[in-house]
């Protein structure tokens, strides 16, 4: 765990500003700085900066946060890597609370150690001509063995003892390079392989994937699951494909190593590759985020058409509107890598436009299983297609599926929505909903906006606090907060502790309105003005309170006969 306080520390310290920077080109607009949003298609910029309260948010689709949500969002990383990715640009150490399982310290010698090992395969491959020539007859150019930093294994037992002073070190053991057999005995897990080093994000080799030079079980041995190397969540390629796949806002998923580099042989520099593992949710919500377009290219045979369903169903709960995600088949007896090496980059390019949408592959799949001619086979057609339109959760595409099946079952949309029991689709919500629809309070939203401007003011409030609006539950939980913090707190260490709760879109409207507050804006004397009114209006809901109940006392007092007149009475007002 990284300590919260340390959060506080980091947003301190950096500025969104320098940070953004680095991803997208800012300009300055006033006291803010605005972009054509990284995060949807747009022409004029929403995009919209604070230097001084370090937040963003995007008018267009919502997009909100602080510098650590917005390198989350941009390179697809989680909480704990981008925090490590912005304390190392301003050069401090991330402490870590101790005892927590979840997340283990990776001591960082064992990332050196995997750099070792990377650097001691690459020689060994430049000297071992039969290495060599395999590389060379699968057409490989010595530029690309580089750019993918692919190296050899040399046929003995203990290779790595060359790249580490203690071949007994537990650290061998915990990155999977080495084996633990029986007595004493330790031996290197790849022997007489090609090795496909496998780099995170970040650049940090992870893992390796060995192939085996001639024919051979497994032709594949990659590194096991470590605390290094998750495979769910990574893809080959992506550290040296995320350029281009940002540039071209596209990318080509394949099954296999050599796809990836094959591809990146005839010039297609934006495949990535799962690591033998099925395409995950995970996997689709990163490229989803890196990328407009997402094709996934299968082999042609029963174990590609399996895969790309599985991929299809992983994909479903992730869809985002306005993005595409494709579908490739190549003809039986090829994979990317014999593809592209027989008929050239135009051609394999061709077919990745004229990919399948997800939409078109799901209802194809579903109508060749059943009989539409009959209402059982209708039936069926239902019953296969609930659990798949239930996942989604984008609107628009799933109220386009939900009107095509209901359309191909012969029901209306209505119909179709009663018999699975989910809610009808409404408009296209927007990423981050402004709470629009009930108008709050205007005294509790001006409050909040004071609170998050400066939320210091928040210990200047009762505890006592109660509202049945959003925005009073809101104010209450940022009080309670507030004062368990031992130093300031900015606006911007707020936004971050509030994220992912289900506070966090009302602090999303709130911090968009402050945003088109004037630098002048004085927010003391606003919060005081507020809270005033606030506690007149709370003496005379009080009063009126009150005075109800006084009316009801008496009202007791009255005969049934007087009762029943009185309340007739007020009904006609
Ligand atoms: P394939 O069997 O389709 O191999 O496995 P390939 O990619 O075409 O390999 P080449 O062209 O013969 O060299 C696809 C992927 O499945 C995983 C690997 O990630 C591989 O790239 N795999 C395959 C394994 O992990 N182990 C294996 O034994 C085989
Ligand atoms: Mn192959």
């Amino acid at each position: 765990m990284i300590p919260k306080s340390f959060v506080q520390d980091l947003l301190n310290r950096i500025d969104i500003v320098d940070v953004i920077e680095r991803y997208v080109p800012l300009k300055k607009a006033g006291t803010n700085f605005v972009a054509c949003c990284p995060f949807h298609n747009e022409k004029s910029p929403s995009f919209t900066v604070s230097q001084t309260k370090q937040f963003y948010h995007c008018f267009g689709c919502g997009a909100h946060g602080t510098a650590i949500g917005f390198v989350m969002e941009h390179a697809g990383m989680g909480f704990v890597d981008a925090v490590e990715e912005l304390a190392r640009s301003i050069s401090i150490e991330v402490p870590r609370e101790a005892n927590s399982p979840a997340q283990q310290k990776v001591a960082p010698d064992l990332y050196d150690l995997m750099h070792a090992a990377t650097r001691y395969y690459r020689e060994q491959l430049k000297q071992s001509p039969r290495a060599i020539d395999y590389l060379k007859q699968r057409g490989l150019s010595g530029e690309v063995a580089a750019r993918f930093g692919i190296g050899y294994a040399p046929d003995a037992w203990q290779n790595l003892e060359a790249v580490t002073p203690n071949y007994k070190d537990a650290s061998l053991v915990a990155t999977g390079k080495v084996i633990e057999g029986e007595g004493d005995k330790r031996y290197d897990r790849s022997r007489d392989r090609i090795m496909f080093p496998i780099v995170n994000v970040r650049g940090q080799v992870i893992g390796f994937g060995g192939r085996i030079l001639d024919k051979g079980e497994p032709k594949y041995l990659n590194s096991p699951e470590t605390t290094l190397f998750e495979k769910g969540h990574e893809l080959y390629g992506l550290f040296q494909a995320q350029k281009t796949i940002r540039a071209k806002q596209c990318v080509i998923v394949v099954e296999g190593y050599m796809d990836v580099v094959a591809l990146a042989q005839h010039g297609v520099e934006y495949a990535v590759a799962t690591l033998g593992t099925a395409t995950t949710p995970y996997h689709v919500q990163k490229l989803l985020r890196l990328s407009d377009q997402v094709v996934f290219c299968f082999d042609g045979d029963r174990a590609g058409q399996k895969a790309a369903w599985r991929a299809l169903e992983n994909a479903l709960p992730q869809l985002v509107d306005g993005k595409r995600i494709g579908f490739l088949f190549l003809p039986e007896e090829h994979d990317p890598d014999t593809y592209i090496r027989e008929f050239g980059r135009e051609a394999f390019e061709e077919l990745v436009e004229d990919s399948l949408p997800l939409s078109g592959y799901l209802l194809r799949e579903l109508t060749s299983q059943v009989d539409l001619h009959t209402p059982e086979g209708r039936n069926a057609l239902l019953q296969k297609a609930q659990p798949l339109l239930v996942a989604i959760s984008a609107p628009a595409t799933a109220l386009l599926l939900r009107k095509e099946v209901a359309a191909l079952a012969g029901v209306t949309q209505a119909e179709l929505e009663a018999l699975y029991e989910i809610k009808p689709v409404a408009a296209p919500q927007r990423r981050a909903p402004q709470k629009a629809a009930r108008p709050a309070p205007s005294g509790l939203r001006a409050l909040l906006r004071c609170l998050l401007l400066k939320p210091d003011l928040a210990r200047q409030l009762p505890l006592d606090w109660s509202s049945e609006a959003e925005e009073g539950a809101a104010i209450l939980e940022l009080a309670q907060w507030v004062r368990v913090q031992e130093s300031e707190v900015s606006a911007a260490a707020t936004i971050q502790n509030f994220q992912g709760t289900k506070f966090e879109s009302t602090f999303a409207a709130v911090q968009a309105e402050t945003l088109k507050l004037g630098e002048t804006f004085d927010v003391a004397a606003e919060f005081e003005g507020v809270l005033s009114m606030l506690r007149v209006d709370e003496r005379k809901q009080q009063l009126l309170t009150l005075q109800r109940k006084i009316e009801q006392a008496e009202l007791k007092g009255l005969s049934e006969q007087e009762r029943t007149l009185y309340l007739q009475l007020l009904q006609r007002g």
